[in-house]
């Protein structure tokens, strides 16, 4: 798969151990976050891996930030965009399951390496389920539209 990932200054470490998991299962990742540990802004980055993702410019995101909240909600912020936080495997499986979500998202400061790879292994390994899970994600994406 084709994978754009972000990150602030919070991740930088985590970021790149993921960016190396991911393409060490054949992943292609383009890194749209930082690599210094200089303070910045992770509403970029989540606005520029979520519009990444809309754009069809890669098939789904993983944004890291110190908990995965702030960089998550900038994302969401971008139409078209279901980025969910997950802080162990069965959610982040869960959240492809059920709601489609495009990006996944995890803070450095919340869990460690071996966690996020399961993350990622629980997401990227999982397939969404339609049927009513459409239903309701055609709604999410109604509220958009008002
Ligand atoms: C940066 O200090 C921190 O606020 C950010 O990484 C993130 O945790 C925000 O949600």
């Amino acid at each position: 798969m084709k994978i754009a990932i972000g990150n602030d200054h919070a991740a930088v470490e985590l970021k790149q151990e993921m960016k190396e998991y991911l393409e060490s299962k054949g992943h292609q990742v383009v890194d749209l976050g930082v690599n210094s540990t200089e303070s910045c802004n992770y509403p970029e980055y989540g606005e520029a891996v979520g519009r990444a993702v809309v754009a069809g410019d890669v098939d789904c995101g993983v944004l890291i930030c110190g908990t995965g909240v702030g960089i998550s909600i900038a994302a969401n912020k971008v139409k078209g965009v279901r980025a969910a936080v997950c802080s162990e495997p069965v959610t982040a499986r869960l959240v492809k399951e059920h709601n489609n979500a495009n990006i996944i998202a995890f803070g450095a400061r919340i869990v460690g390496s071996e966690t996020a790879k399961a993350i990622l292994d629980a997401y990227l390994g999982a397939e969404f389920l339609g049927g009513r899970h459409q239903t309701r994600i055609d709604m999410i994406h109604e509220i958009e539209e008002r």
